[in-house]
């Protein structure tokens, strides 16, 4: 029920939304609650079904609600008061839906903008919205390591008067997350309003989310959204319109980067039509006693892949261990037992897959060359990349990466070493596909459209660091390495 809704800009919170805000605020060490907006008191309700040990404090200034949430709330939790000329203790977790009273309708904006210089340092912007107001004050009403979550219009991200919010949100490396709504959403009965979830905690975030919603069941899994971009601090402008940075992530193009197809191709690996049937590991092998001729080398599985760089040695290994580390290659039979298996294969009707009906012989296998460097298809946050030394071809669940021309081993190498590094998987992940679930994917033409560091550009010296602890990837730390190789890539991919 409303009852002063014009007056008191009384929209109340849809319930999954409210779950998820106080779910997120809620962490095991939160001893006290604050709703600075209580009205009919949703998230209240939703904390005290969490933990009912919680200090609850909520604050109205409209009686009503203080005196309907006196069946839920002790006397002394319950505050008829207005928020902004309240004086409050320091909260673990505060949740809420404040008014969206425009700047016309603040009386008094003239005094709060002077208290809120001398008592929070910030000078706010004469139109910004109520909202802005109660965010500014609950932030400085934190505990250290607390958490706190808002829900108002997304405006002040691409407006004039934001740009001291985003200013203070940069400097305070509060905001966690942007959660903003597809405005085609309507989140609260009879009001015309953009609606973002905003997501802080009292502490130095090095990254900020901005996270799209077009459907609030989205809101069920806390930890991976659909569209999710992610920035570091030191990416965002203030003075920029972040409506932006929800879209697909910008790339400052520099002359040192090049598309990755100007070095080379990246291909899919090899697609059988019947893994089980064509992948082969040695004791199969044996037992049907196929000849060596039909059995073609092969990566079958990514997980098997566990070193960076695949020598003859780990594949050898991954043959005593009875991986599935062959094709069969039915094209070079020349014994009894092959062309029984080949056999086999038609009376199973494995000849009549898309793929091998579409083949002549149908038990062939396409003919691409190994590798020398592999990329994973799918990952999370990180691409796969493999140097593979081994001359073993590999199926789908990699894409290869083949040079133009003829490279170096030292080339193909830095190469490597380049692709490994957070500063080149930073400027590739701009041209993923995103899956559900924080899965992305890479299609061979998504990578080959990439931008990638120009090697050619990198001087004598860093070359000969960049060797020396590529050889090192082998013995110590590849982290550390990793991290070493990174520190003289993003020199000159950051250069202009
Ligand atoms: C948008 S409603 C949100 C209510 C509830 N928290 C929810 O999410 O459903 C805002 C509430 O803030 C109250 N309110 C408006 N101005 C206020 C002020 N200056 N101090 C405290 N509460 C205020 C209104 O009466 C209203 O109940």
């Amino acid at each position: 029920m409303i009852h002063n809704k014009k007056k008191y800009g009384q929209y109340f919170t849809n319930e999954k939304i409210a779950k998820f805000m106080v779910n997120w605020v809620i962490k095991n060490k939160t001893k006290s609650f604050l709703d600075p907006a209580v009205g009919e008191g949703v998230f209240i309700k939703l904390a005290q079904q969490i933990d009912k040990t919680l200090n609850m404090t909520a604050l109205d200034i409209d009686d009503y609600w203080c005196q309907y949430l006196q069946h839920y709330l002790k006397k002394d939790c319950i505050k008829n008061a207005d928020y902004l000329n309240t004086e409050l203790d320091k909260y673990d977790a505060i949740v809420c839906n404040p008014p969206y009273n425009k700047f016309q309708k603040i009386k008094n904006r003239k005094i709060l903008i002077n208290n809120f210089q001398e008592k929070y340092s910030i000078k706010l912007n004469g139109y910004s919205n109520l909202c802005i107001y109660f965010l500014i004050k609950s932030l400085n009403e934190l505990n250290t390591n607390g958490r706190c979550a808002y829900i108002i219009p997304y405006e002040f991200l691409n407006t004039g008067y934001g740009e001291v919010i985003k200013r203070f949100f940069i400097e305070s490396h509060m905001l966690h997350s942007i959660i903003k709504f597809d405005n085609s959403m309507k989140l609260f009965e009879d009001a015309i309003t953009t609606s973002c979830i905003l997501l802080f905690e009292n502490k130095y975030n090095e990254k900020i989310h901005f996270i799209n919603v077009s459907n609030i069941n989205e809101l069920d899994s806390t930890n991976s959204f659909i569209d999710e971009k992610i920035y570091t601090y030191d990416e965002l402008n203030p003075n920029g319109k972040w409506l932006n940075y929800f879209k697909i992530k910008q790339l400052k193009v520099n002359n040192n980067l090049i598309k990755l197809k100007d070095i080379g191709q990246v291909k899919r690996g090899i697609a059988t039509g019947n893994n089980s049937y064509f992948t082969l590991n040695t004791k199969k092998i044996s037992d049907l006693k196929l000849s060596k001729d039909v059995c073609l080398p092969c990566i079958t599985k990514s997980a098997d892949i566990t070193n960076l760089i695949f020598d003859i040695e780990e594949f050898e290994k991954l043959k005593r261990d009875n991986k599935k580390t062959y094709l069969f290659n039915g094209t070079n039979a020349n014994c009894q037992n092959d062309y029984e298996y080949i056999s086999y294969g038609e009376n199973s009707g494995y000849d009549k897959t898309y793929l091998t009906s579409h083949r002549k012989p149908w038990y062939s296998i396409e003919n691409k060359m190994p590798a020398p460097i592999l990329l994973s298809v799918f990952c999370r946050n990180k691409l796969k990349v493999i140097r593979n030394t081994s001359n073993v071809r590999n199926l789908t669940t990699f894409h290869g990466f083949y040079f133009n021309k003829l490279e170096k081993e030292n080339f193909i190498n830095l190469f490597f070493c380049y692709l490994l590094t957070p500063t080149a998987q930073k400027i590739l992940f701009n041209n993923k596909r995103e899956y559900g679930d924080g899965l992305d994917k890479f299609e061979p033409n998504d990578l080959n459209n990439a931008y990638v560091l120009n090697i050619n550009l990198i001087s004598e010296n860093d070359r000969n660091k960049i060797l020396n602890l590529y050889e090192d990837l082998k013995k110590s730390n590849r982290n550390k390495c990793i991290e070493e190789m990174d520190n003289i890539f993003s020199s000159y991919t950051e250069a202009s």
